[in-house]
């Protein structure tokens, strides 16, 4: 793994330094879901997709596989999820076999910079709470886009600043853009925005962050040298989520790439 791959790792999971990534796996070990939430992707895909068997869904950075899962599940269809924790890939395996969906669901460990120069002609591909690891958002659209078929979607999670310039106080370190920026982008693209799903109003990440305290406090006991990384993982994570609640707007994009390339 380079460098910079591992940097951007550390990073999508709110780590500020690569020290970070061996222990990762333990401390989110009690949640399945590390990111996006699949009830509200369903319900995006229902309401603008036409689902078939053949229909293939396309999870990059997909964790521990909570979408890609309830997507398989719910939709009787085939999902490949890719990630670079070997532990997140096993735990979604063995989750897709709980499941009864372990045939749908073909997870693999991968780097989503060579996925997405490998895998094509997906009906939709799903990027949810990846951060910056395909680039900036028009390099991370263009490459999501790559690889999926005319006419098909692309399902992100929308964070953006308010367009009134109310921009709070940015805690942790994301570069975001207004809406307009994303729109467009989109445009540049080709791709148009079908729906914003708003994150549902008072959602509550006490349990997440009651769940990492109890697991970086077991880590500081066995590794007291490391005390000042693990607390310094609690606080970036209160700092995300205090973006994520009081000075950023969001919830879930799904977007269409037309029939013809732009961009
Ligand atoms: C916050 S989690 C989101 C997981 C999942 N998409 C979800 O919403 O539940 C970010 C994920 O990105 C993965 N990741 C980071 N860099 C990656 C890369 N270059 N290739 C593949 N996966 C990567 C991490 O291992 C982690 O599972």
């Amino acid at each position: 793994m380079t460098r910079e791959i591992e940097e951007k790792l550390a990073k999508a999971l709110t780590a500020e330094t690569t020290e970070l990534i061996p222990f990762l796996p333990y401390l989110l070990q009690d949640l399945w879901e590390l990111g996006s939430k699949p009830r509200d992707i369903i319900r995006l895909i229902k309401k603008h997709m036409t689902i078939s068997e053949n229909t293939t869904f396309l999870d990059l950075a997909c964790g521990k596989g909570a979408v890609s899962i309830n997507i398989a599940k719910e939709l009787g269809v085939n999902v490949y999820g890719f990630d670079l924790l070997p532990d997140f890939i096993t735990y979604a395996k063995q989750k897709a076999e709980e499941w009864d969906v372990g045939a749908l669901c073909h997870f693999i460990v991968g780097d989503v910079n060579e996925k997405v120069n490998t895998e094509k002609g997906y009906d939709c591909v799903i990027f949810g709470a990846v951060g910056d690891v395909l680039g900036e958002p028009r390099e991370t659209l263009q490459k999501l886009s790559q690889t999926i078929k005319p006419g098909g979607f692309i399902i992100i999670d929308a964070t953006y600043l308010p367009d009134d310039g109310s921009v709070g106080d940015l805690k942790w370190e994301y570069e975001y853009l207004h809406l307009g920026d994303w729109l467009r982008i989109f445009k540049e693209l080709g791709l148009s925005l079908v729906e914003e799903l708003a994150d549902e109003e008072g959602y509550d990440c006490e349990y997440e962050l009651s769940v990492m305290t109890r697991r970086a406090n077991e880590l500081i006991e066995k590794h007291q040298e490391k005390r000042e990384m693990f607390e310094g993982y609690l606080q970036s994570q209160r700092k995300e989520m205090a973006d994520l609640e009081f000075a950023l707007l969001g919830g879930t994009w799904i977007l269409r790439k037309g029939e013809t390339e732009v961009g």
